[in-house]
């Protein structure tokens, strides 16, 4: 089941939930190495991690829920990797399919989808018709994402509609501008979580990130619990976000 039931009663919350959480879903590989696993198994059990913290975000009130699930690099990967990851997130988006109407969560993808096999394309396709027709959590699957290649798109999108005549270069704001992005219309990650050890944004929502708080951890990605994330919403929580203002 990829959306498990809703609790019965909301727990009591310490910290409000952050209204958007984006998470680099990172060491899969190493906690399958520290086993003596092939990094396929370490990606598995990301998968189900991936369920749990989708649930649990879910469940206590998150509105969007981002992950980096495969980057625009993640081709240079073996053949068998790329097609084990792939093939799980097939595994999910058909289990969310059937559940989507009972669960009313919304799936999105950020990334360029033209790259993907047809199959997992349709696929794609089909949870966000589905998604369309609900406005409650929502997770966005980054896939086959960069951050560059998103702002790039974007530019020459814009580009193309001012050769069309659709507008001015003058006109183009930051607003506008985001507008552009495969994040339209979704308020920008509070918080970016980026467990395994990494302290490194590695291309991932690089406009949207402008004022987002970082938080780093040594877990590796299968071992992320929920109390994890409530540390990072915690530490969050104590940061003091200015957005390049004063202290009053
Ligand atoms: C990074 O760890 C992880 C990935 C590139 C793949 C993430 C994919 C999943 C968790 C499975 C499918 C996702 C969904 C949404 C069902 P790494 O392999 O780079 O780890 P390492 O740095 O330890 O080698």
């Amino acid at each position: 089941m990829l959306f498990q039931k809703k609790n019965a009663a909301p727990l009591k919350r310490a910290y409000p939930v952050p209204e958007h959480v984006a998470i680099i879903m990172d060491g899969n590989g190493r906690w399958a190495k520290k086993r003596g696993l092939p990094r396929t198994a370490g990606h598995s059990a990301g998968s189900e991690t991936f369920r749990r913290i989708a649930t649990y975000c879910r469940d206590i009130g998150m509105r969007y829920l981002t992950v980096y699930a495969f980057s625009t690099e993640n081709w240079k990967r073996s053949e068998e990797e790329v097609a084990a990851i792939m093939s799980l997130l097939k595994k999910y988006l058909l289990e969310a399919i059937d559940e989507m109407e009972e669960d009313h969560i919304r799936l999105h993808f950020f990334g360029d989808l033209s790259a993907i096999s047809p199959e997992l394309r349709e696929l794609t396709q089909r949870t966000d018709a589905i998604s369309e027709k609900y406005d409650g959590f929502q997770v966005n699957v980054c896939l086959n994402y960069g951050g560059r290649d998103e702002i790039c798109r974007a530019a020459r999108e814009f580009a193309r509609r001012c050769a069309a005549g659709e507008c001015k270069p003058e006109e183009l704001d930051e607003n506008g501008f985001s507008e552009l992005l495969y994040s339209a219309g979704i308020p920008d990650p509070d918080l970016i979580i980026r467990p395994s050890g990494e302290v490194r944004i590695s291309n991932f929502l690089l406009w949207q990130s402008a004022y987002a708080e970082y938080y780093f951890t040594d877990v590796l990605w299968p071992d992320f619990t929920p109390q994890e994330l409530e540390k990072a919403i915690e530490a969050f929580h104590r940061r003091d976000r200015r957005y390049g203002g004063v202290k009053r």
